[in-house]
């Protein structure tokens, strides 16, 4: 699927679900959000919020000098809905903030998804003040246990599916590599496994309606909530790694012209 193909898919696909990731995420055991907050939690200046859909990161830093950007007017209403703000519509790839106005970038499950995304780098580098923070929360590939390995062959057979065909692969266990090359002092990446309670017909339909997949027809989709509503009984929990990524831009050289930055 080439860029404006991915992006029709996208417009489409937050007009018909707003706020879907924040529904997903919401089945865990404990929140994916408060774990990508914890470092941003007293920085100073303000926080952005990256493709922040739904905003579900504004209730986890309600001290910060909060902004929530995005593109889709309709999660962005979402957001509103549920009292979350202030919210700006504007791509990620061009930011409408000053450079080096931001104490920190807060990415929750976005940069496998935005395009381009070394534009996008660029401009997290450039709103980002000397020793600025990004924290970035992605899907990981690794870290399933054999029993959540088959969780995920079930889901993928009754969706017909091998993978989720996302532009920016790298940026999921290969976030970390690639901050480096752009630029950023990673602080830490670490991966947690979460699990998802899919365990009523309502949330087996949210996970095939949250799973972003641009070849999955309407037939396929209901074809696979009857086979999967079947599976999740009562108990039923899938794996979800999650990784997050914290990184610093450096801060400015200090002292000697030529120095290395600190
Ligand atoms: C998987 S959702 C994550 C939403 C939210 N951060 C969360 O964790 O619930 C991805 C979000 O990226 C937004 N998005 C995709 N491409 C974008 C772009 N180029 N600029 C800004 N937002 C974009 C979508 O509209 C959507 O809200």
């Amino acid at each position: 699927m080439d860029e404006p193909d991915w992006r029709r898919f996208l417009t489409a696909y937050h007009q018909a679900h707003p706020g879907i990731t924040e529904q997903l995420l919401s089945l865990a055991d404990t929140s994916p959000y408060a774990w990508l907050a914890e470092p941003l939690r007293g920085v100073e200046g303000a926080v952005l919020d990256l493709a922040c859909g739904s905003a579900p990161t504004r209730d986890e830093l309600p001290d910060a000098d909060w902004v929530g950007i995005d593109l889709s007017a309709a999660e962005l209403a979402e957001a509103a809905r549920r009292g979350r703000g202030p919210l700006v519509r504007a791509g990620a790839e061009a930011l409408p903030a000053a450079s080096a106005s931001a104490g920190a970038v807060c990415a929750a499950m976005c940069l496998p998804v935005v395009t381009p995304l070394p534009r996008v780098l660029g401009e997290i580098r450039r709103v980002l003040r000397p020793g600025g923070t990004l924290a970035a929360l992605v899907p990981s590939r690794s870290g399933l246990s054999p029993s959540g390995t088959l969780g995920w062959l079930r889901v993928m057979a009754a969706l017909r599916a091998v993978r989720q065909p996302w532009p920016n692969p790298r940026a999921r266990d290969g976030l970390a590599a690639l901050l480096r090359t752009a630029g950023f002092r990673v602080r830490c990446d670490e991966r947690r496994v979460f699990t998802l309670a899919v365990d009523s017909a309502r949330a087996a339909a949210l996970l095939v309606d949250a799973l972003y997949l641009p070849g999955l027809t309407p037939r396929r989709a209901e074809a696979a909530k009857r086979s999967l509503a079947r599976w999740a009984t009562p108990g039923r929990r899938l794996e979800l790694p999650l990784r997050r990524v914290v990184a610093d831009l450096p801060a400015l050289p200090t002292g000697r012209p030529g120095q290395e930055p600190v």
